[in-house]
């Protein structure tokens, strides 16, 4: 067994320790980090060690008198339908797309029953015999498929979660594509999670001065992708992330969390938690929403800490047509372009897009490399 050299939490390149075959022998064994679990490690492999400034790069706020004024929004929109009160709703959803590009959604009609059971698919899922489980396991861009880590190859620590992903729409393949553990519940969400995603979208079309169904109508919501998140319990959870920091490479993010916490989103340059709500869902902007907004909403970072409790399951839905990325450029909607307010941005097809975030493992603000000024 190689010895590890660490220094201030950080591996050293030395010919001690292959980072880069270490990681190959993990991705190889395809059994995803609850494999190292089943295994019964009670030390992290070193590849998923992270330098104290990812882990703690910014404070996390704690103060409970802060924590009060800083709230993640939550957003009722039980009275969509009433006038008044639907004016008042686009107005929330305004600022808190504007402020924190995060909020939460209650009373959004999906049935508790439907996010439970799409949340118990997905530990089915992944906690089935790794035999069953190895057979989805690709880094390509299969409409079904399981990895730990998108950026295994690339990043500077692993993070502690496995994922399904599930292309859902468009062109679904038939249904027999997904894998059985989760299928039916999957498919059920989907529906349920494609009328609340246009509701939302009518609601940012609103707060940005559009006709209703101007975001629908310009594509934002013709496809979306399941991720499917499992993030075990952690044997050194003060070593890694669930999730390193990063954006969403779409327009819009429905995200369904269980009850065990660990989502945080960056605001005012402290980390703030996003708690669990029974029921709830949380919106969040993705990069191409900012994009075409010319900024005027905000696509903000956002991690998910590692815990000694677990498994912890999310299911995030992004809207956008990844594997569909016909050659339609995106760029600052030119309703909210003028002379004053000139476009910040260059046009850019998704498939470019997503071709910067891979170069980049998804660290960083990708919209960068589309900045005009
Ligand atoms: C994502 C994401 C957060 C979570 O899938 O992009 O940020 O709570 N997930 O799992
Ligand atoms: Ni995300």
């Amino acid at each position: 067994m190689a010895e590890v050299e660490i220094d201030n939490g950080q591996q050293k390149t030395s010919p001690v320790y292959d980072r880069v075959k270490a990681v190959k022998a993990f991705d190889e064994t395809k059994a995803g980090v609850q494999g190292l679990v089943d295994a019964g490690i009670s030390k992290l492999p070193p590849f998923f060690y992270m330098s104290p400034e990812d882990l703690h790069d910014l404070p996390t706020l704690t103060d409970p008198h802060l924590r009060a004024n800083f709230q993640v929004p939550i957003i009722d929109i039980k009275d969509i339908l009433d006038p008044a009160q639907h004016k008042e709703i686009v107005e929330k959803t305004r600022s808190a797309a504007e402020e924190w590009g995060f909020f939460q959604v209650i009373n959004h009609g999906i049935p508790n029953h439907v996010l439970k059971e799409a949340l118990d698919g997905v530990r089915r899922f992944h906690e089935q015999p790794r035999e069953v489980k190895m057979r989805y396991y690709s880094r390509t861009t299969d409409i079904v498929r399981y990895y730990t880590n998108y950026d295994l190859l690339q990043s500077r620590g692993a993070s502690w979660r496995d994922t399904l992903i599930c292309v859902m729409a468009p062109d679904p393949p038939p249904p027999e594509k997904y894998p059985c553990a989760c299928r039916d519940v999957l498919l059920e969400y989907s529906k349920h999670v494609q009328s609340l995603g246009e509701v939302i979208l009518g609601l940012l079309s609103e707060a940005l001065g559009l006709d209703p169904n101007h975001l629908k109508d310009i594509g934002c919501s013709e496809g979306h992708t399941l991720g499917c998140q499992y993030y075990p319990a952690c044997p050194e959870p003060e070593r890694t992330l669930g999730h390193v920091r990063h954006r969403d490479p779409d327009f819009l993010t429905i995200l369904l969390q269980d009850e065990i916490g660990g989502l945080q989103v960056l605001h005012q340059d402290h980390w703030i938690d996003v708690p669990p709500m029974e029921g709830s869902l949380i919106v969040n902007i993705g990069d191409f929403l900012q994009l075409i907004s010319n900024d005027k909403m905000k696509s903000v970072e956002h991690r998910v800490l590692a815990k000694s409790v677990g498994p912890r399951i999310s299911l995030a839905c992004l809207f956008t047509t990844h594997l569909q990325p016909s050659n339609k450029v995106y760029g600052p909607l030119k309703e909210l372009v003028s002379p004053h307010n000139p476009a910040l941005y260059r046009e850019t097809s998704i498939l470019n897009y997503l071709a910067s975030y891979a170069s980049v493992g998804g660290l960083g603000n990708v919209l960068s490399f589309f900045k005009l000024v």
